[in-house]
């Protein structure tokens, strides 16, 4: 058993990818499989927490016992993030969220034309920034940010850019690391510290994350 860190605090968690529609048939991802976002989620449970897991289309099973709220677009993760964040004493984005979507989504399917085809993304709302900078009901905020290189630095500077309390970095260059992977290695920033978590198992690691949030509710 673990101790019960978390007792009488709410939780939510983003996790997974989004889908952006191109048309009724078709969508704008990324390969993000929710382990990480699902892993907390469980950890949180382990701890004691009341959990939100608001989530993007996955295959893998959410834990018994979280209130799962399934999304597709980086819209509506918006939408039920600002409903549940000032409800919340943490919020943790873990969520692969695409950065651009289609500028119109096609009411019909597309039909196939010439040999090559524009489409127009426009900016997505930056969810995790949304709720980091809410004046009522802010709750701790905690990002993650997935580098291929200058791990620290480009963590550092989201953890600021962003608004954020804390931020878990992981160098995704590293074979069989980060996405999709069942292990990972984390970085841990806040303002004035940082913490090395070497590599492990998703779910040891997410245990690790939430013990250290726990210490600053
Ligand atoms: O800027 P970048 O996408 O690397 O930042 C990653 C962090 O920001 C993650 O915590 C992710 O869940 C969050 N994010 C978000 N909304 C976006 C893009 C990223 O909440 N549109």
């Amino acid at each position: 058993a673990q101790p019960q860190l978390l007792v009488g605090k709410t939780i939510t968690i983003t996790a997974g990818p989004t889908r952006e529609a191109l048309d009724p048939v078709r969508f704008i991802s990324n390969h993000s499989s929710g382990k990480m976002g699902y892993a907390l989620a469980q950890a949180a449970l382990l701890l004691g927490a009341q959990v939100n897991l608001i989530s993007g289309p996955v295959t893998i099973t959410a834990p018994a016992g979280v209130n799962l709220i399934k999304i597709e677009s980086a819209e509506q993760l918006l939408e039920q993030a600002l409903i549940f964040a000032p409800h919340s004493d943490a919020f943790i984005g873990c969520a692969a969220v695409a950065d651009y979507r289609a500028a119109a989504v096609a009411e019909q399917k597309m039909k196939k034309q010439g040999d090559e085809l524009t489409v127009t993304l426009v900016k997505n709302p930056d969810v995790i920034a949304a709720v980091a900078n809410l004046t009522d009901g802010r709750p701790y905020t905690v990002g993650f940010a997935a580098e291929t290189q200058n791990v620290a630095s480009y963590a550092k500077g989201k953890l600021t850019n962003k608004n954020l309390d804390m931020i878990c970095a992981n160098d995704v260059s590293q074979n069989g690391l980060g996405f999709n992977s069942d292990h990972n290695a984390l970085t841990l920033f806040w303002h004035n510290e940082q913490k090395e978590l070497t590599i492990d198992t998703k779910s040891a690691l997410a245990l690790s994350v939430m013990t250290e949030l726990a210490k600053r509710l």
